[in-house]
C-alpha cells in the first residue's frame, strides 16, 4: 500500500533549497529548473539530477546504490560524485587533490552537515560540510546559491586545514556538473587567438577527455571560461542547454570527462598545472565560483539568462545600473604620439560629435614613446604634457566630457626606471634568461611590495586628478614562473596569488573611487570573464577593430556576456589591421550593438562624415537602454549566413531594434526573410517606415524584409509596440 512516508507527493513548501529527510536530499529549486544532491548510505554526496524542475519531491531520483562493474570499474566510476576527492578508487578528474605532511596522497571526503539560509531578493543558500574520514583534519565547505529568477546556481568550495602540519593542495577545483548519462552531448565554447577572440566553435563529445584551459597566467584570448553543453540538437530558441562559466581571471580549467559508461562530467576551477598551495594549519582556501544553468529551451535564453545574472548580480554595484557612456579613446588615432595638443584637437572634435568620456590609451607617461621604453614608470610625460594632465582633464571637463586613462600596472619595460631600481619585482628563475614580449616583463603581483606599489600608482593618479574611467591593460603571457627568495613550497602559488592580488588592488581602488567606470583590456578580449566583470564595469572585447570581424567576436561574446559589457569602437576605414574599407554606417551599425565607442581620428573625418557620426551617436543615445539592459536575441548568424541579424528588446517588450548586416550579395538574389523573435503573439507593432501595424506573429512567422544590396550594407530598423490604437 502506498502511504505519504515512503511517496511524497507533496512539493516541499515554498523554498527554494530543501532538504528532505526521507529522502535524503537536497532540492535547489529556481522558477524552472532543478539541482538535487543526494546523500548516499557511505555518507558520499552525489549529484542525482539537474533539469527541469519536477512537479513532485517524489519525482526525483535518489542515489545510485552500490553497483559496480567489475573489480576495474567500482561504484566511484559511476556515481555523480558532488565533490570527488582523489583517493580509494576514483581515476576520474578530482575536485581535490592533496598531499599531506607526512606524504599521505589520498582523501576520503564524508558528509558531516549541513546549512540552509533563505536570503534577501531572490538567492538562496546551502552550505554542505565534508571532512576527510580518514582523520587527516581537513574540512571541506560546499557551497550553493540558487537565483530563483533566473535559472542560475553558483558553486564554490573552501577547504579548511584544521590539523596541526602543513598540507599541499595539488588540485582544487570549483566544483562538478554531471549531465544526464548517455546522451550524445555537443559542447559548444568560444575560442580564438588576438584579434580574433571569442569564435563559437562546436564539437561532439567523445569519450575521453576535452579541456578547455588557460596557462598563461590570465584568461587569455585562446579559450573563454564558459561552456554551453546540448544534445545536438539545440538551437537558438529550443532544446536542452546546460551552461556555465568560471569567474577566475587566472590560469583555469574545465575539463569535460565522458566516461565509457556514459557519464558526462564537467570540472572546472584553477588550472591544476604548475600549481601547488601550501595550506597551513588552520588556514583555508577559497576556490572561484563556477556558476551553471539549464534551460529547455535553446541557446538564446541560456545567454539571455546570463545577461540578466550579469546585470544584476556580478557587474560591480556602483556602475551596474548605470547606462554606459559613449567614450571617444585615441589610440588609433595618436598611438604613442599622444600629447597634449593632440589631445586637446581631438577632445574638441569628440565632444562636438556627442561622445561623454574622452580616454587618453598608451604613451602618457614615462619614456614611452613606443612599446620599447617606460612601462612602469607612471609619471606624467613631461615632454608630452609639459604642465601635466591637469589643463588636459580641465579641457575636456569643461567640453562637459568625463576624463579617462590607460594603465597597464602588472607589467614592466626593462628600459624602465622601475626596472632598474628593481629588477627582482618580475617573475624569474635566478641565473635563466627573462623571456620578454612586446618588450615587456610580468611584475610579481604575489609580492606585497609590488602589490602596494601598484595600489599606491593607482591610488595618487585617481586622487590627483579628476580621473572618471580606466583602461587597465594588460599585453603579454606569463613566463619562467620564479619567485626567488620564498620557500619553494609557497612558489607554485603566484598563478593564484597573482590574481588575488589585482582583484584586491581593483576591489581597493573601487571602495575609494566609486565614481571611477574600470574597463578591463588584455590586448583586446584576453581578459574576459565573470571574474573580472565582479569588479570591472566593462571589457574591450578584442584589438580587432573592423566591424565586419567584429560581428562573429560579438556574436561569440554575447553568448556568454551581456552587450553592456562589450565596448566596440567605430574606427577608422581602411581598417588598421586587415585594410578593410567599410561605409561609416555600417561601422556604427557594429558597434551600436554594445557600448559603443569611437576610436578612429576624428581630425581625418570629413564634414559630412563628422555629420553622420553625430546623428548616429545621437540615435544610439536613444536606443542605448535597449542594447544595453535588453534581450539580445541572435536572429542570424555570422558563422553561417551572408546576413547577420541581432535582435534587441527592452524588458517591457515595447521597442524592438533589428540590426541587419549584408556580407555580400549576387546580382538577382531575393531577399531574405528576417523572423522576429521573443514579441507578443497578439500585440501590434509598427514597422519603423511603414505606416502599416503587423501583429507580433507575423513579424516571427512571416518575418520581415530588409533591403540590403551590394556587399557590407547594413541596416538598423527600429519597430513599436502599439500600445494602444
Ligand atoms: C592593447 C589594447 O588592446 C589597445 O587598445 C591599446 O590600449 C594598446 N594595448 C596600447 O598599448
Amino acid at each position: 500500500m502506498l502511504s505519504e512516508r515512503n511517496f511524497i507527493y507533496k512539493r516541499m513548501l515554498n523554498m527554494s533549497v530543501s532538504y528532505c529527510e526521507d529522502k535524503k536530499l537536497w532540492i535547489l529549486e529556481s522558477k524552472n529548473t532543478s539541482y538535487v544532491i543526494g546523500l548516499d548510505e557511505e555518507s558520499n554526496l552525489q549529484n542525482v539530477y539537474w533539469g527541469t524542475k519536477l512537479p513532485y519531491v517524489n519525482d526525483y531520483p535518489t542515489v545510485d546504490f552500490k553497483h559496480g562493474h567489475s573489480s576495474f570499474d567500482a561504484r566511484e566510476g559511476f556515481t555523480n560524485l558532488e565533490y570527488p576527492a582523489w583517493g580509494g578508487l576514483l581515476y576520474s578528474e578530482p575536485c581535490l587533490k592533496v598531499t599531506f605532511s607526512d606524504n599521505v596522497r589520498n582523501l576520503s571526503l564524508k558528509y558531516v552537515g549541513y546549512e540552509i539560509t533563505e536570503n534577501a531578493e531572490d538567492i538562496s543558500e546551502l552550505r554542505i560540510d565534508l571532512i576527510d574520514s580518514l582523520s587527516y583534519k581537513l574540512q571541506v565547505s560546499l557551497y550553493f546559491r540558487v537565483f530563483k529568477e533566473l535559472d542560475i546556481i553558483e558553486k564554490y568550495s573552501k577547504v579548511l586545514n584544521k590539523g596541526e602540519n602543513p598540507m599541499t593542495i595539488e588540485s582544487i577545483q570549483s566544483g562538478n556538473w554531471y549531465l544526464p548519462k548517455d546522451e550524445n552531448y555537443r559542447l559548444t565554447y568560444l575560442t580564438g587567438r588576438w584579434s580574433g577572440e571569442t569564435q563559437l566553435k562546436q564539437t561532439i563529445l567523445t569519450e575521453g577527455k576535452k579541456i578547455i584551459e588557460s596557462r598563461r597566467g590570465t584568461t587569455s584570448p585562446h579559450a573563454n571560461p564558459w561552456f554551453a553543453l546540448d544534445k545536438g540538437n539545440a538551437e537558438e530558441e529550443h532544446g536542452d542547454v546546460w551552461f556555465g562559466a568560471l569567474a577566475w581571471s587566472g590560469n583555469w580549467k574545465i575539463a569535460f570527462e565522458l566516461s565509457t559508461f556514459g557519464q558526462l562530467k564537467v570540472t572546472g576551477g584553477i588550472n591544476d598545472f604548475d600549481f601547488s598551495w601550501n595550506l597551513k594549519p588552520n588556514s583555508s582556501f577559497i576556490t572561484p565560483i563556477f556558476t551553471g544553468g539549464y534551460t529547455e529551451k535553446g541557446f538564446g535564453v541560456a545567454s539571455r539568462s546570463m545577461h540578466s545574472y550579469q546585470l544584476k548580480h556580478i557587474l560591480p554595484k556602483e556602475h551596474a545600473n548605470e547606462l554606459r557612456k559613449v567614450i571617444y579613446n585615441s589610440w588609433e588615432a595618436t598611438y604613442f604620439d599622444v600629447d597634449a595638443k593632440s589631445q586637446r584637437s581631438l577632445a574638441k572634435k569628440a565632444a562636438s560629435i556627442g561622445v561623454e568620456v574622452f580616454v587618453i590609451d598608451d604613451g602618457w607617461f614615462g619614456e614611452r614613446n613606443s612599446d620599447k621604453a617606460g612601462l612602469g614608470d607612471w609619471n606624467v610625460n613631461k615632454n608630452k604634457f609639459p604642465e601635466g594632465l591637469t589643463p588636459l582633464i580641465e579641457t575636456v571637463n569643461n567640453l562637459g566630457m568625463d576624463f579617462g586613462i590607460w594603465v597597464e600596472p602588472e607589467m614592466v619595460n626593462p628600459d624602465s626606471d622601475l626596472y632598474r631600481k628593481h629588477p627582482d619585482w618580475i617573475y624569474y628563475f635566478p641565473g635563466l634568461p627573462r623571456t620578454e614580449a612586446r618588450n615587456q616583463l610580468v611584475l610579481n603581483l604575489a609580492r606585497t611590495d609590488v602589490k602596494e606599489y601598484i595600489y599606491n600608482f593607482m591610488d595618487n593618479l585617481l586622487g590627483k586628478n579628476n580621473i572618471k574611467f580606466i583602461k587597465w591593460d594588460m599585453n603579454r603571457h606569463f613566463t619562467e614562473p620564479g619567485w626567488p627568495g620564498v620557500a619553494i613550497e609557497d612558489q607554485k602559488e603566484i598563478w593564484v596569488r597573482h590574481t588575488l592580488s589585482l582583484y584586491e588592488i581593483v576591489e581597493r581602488l573601487k571602495q575609494k573611487y566609486p565614481g571611477v567606470v574600470f574597463e578591463a583590456c588584455s590586448g583586446g578580449g584576453g581578459r574576459v570573464d565573470l571574474g573580472i566583470l565582479r569588479r570591472m564595469d566593462e571589457c574591450w572585447p578584442s584589438d580587432n577593430t573592423d566591424a565586419f570581424d567584429r560581428l562573429k567576436i560579438q556574436e561569440g561574446f554575447s553568448f556568454a556576456y551581456l552587450p553592456k559589457a562589450m565596448v566596440a569602437w567605430v574606427t577608422d576605414s581602411p581598417n588598421w589591421l586587415n585594410g578593410r574599407a567599410l561605409s561609416l554606417i555600417y561601422r556604427f551599425h557594429s558597434a551600436m550593438m554594445g557600448t559603443l565607442g569611437i576610436g578612429g581620428n576624428l581630425n581625418h573625418w570629413s564634414k559630412e562624415e563628422i555629420e553622420i557620426a553625430i546623428k548616429m551617436i545621437s540615435l544610439y543615445k536613444e536606443i542605448r537602454p535597449v542594447v544595453q539592459e535588453g534581450n539580445l536575441y541572435r536572429l542570424l548568424s555570422p558563422r553561417t549566413n551572408n546576413i547577420t541579424a541581432v535582435e534587441y528588446t527592452d524588458k517591457k517588450g515595447l521597442e524592438i531594434l533589428v540590426f541587419a548586416f549584408l556580407h555580400s550579395s549576387q546580382f538577382g538574389e531575393l531577399p531574405k526573410a528576417i523572423y522576429l523573435k521573443g514579441l507578443q503573439a497578439t500585440a501590434l507593432y509598427k514597422v519603423e517606415g511603414s505606416d502599416e501595424l503587423i501583429s507580433g506573429t507575423a513579424l516571427m512567422k512571416r518575418g520581415i524584409y530588409i533591403t540590403l544590396k551590394g556587399d557590407f550594407d547594413s541596416k538598423l530598423i527600429r519597430i513599436k509596440k502599439i500600445e494602444s490604437i
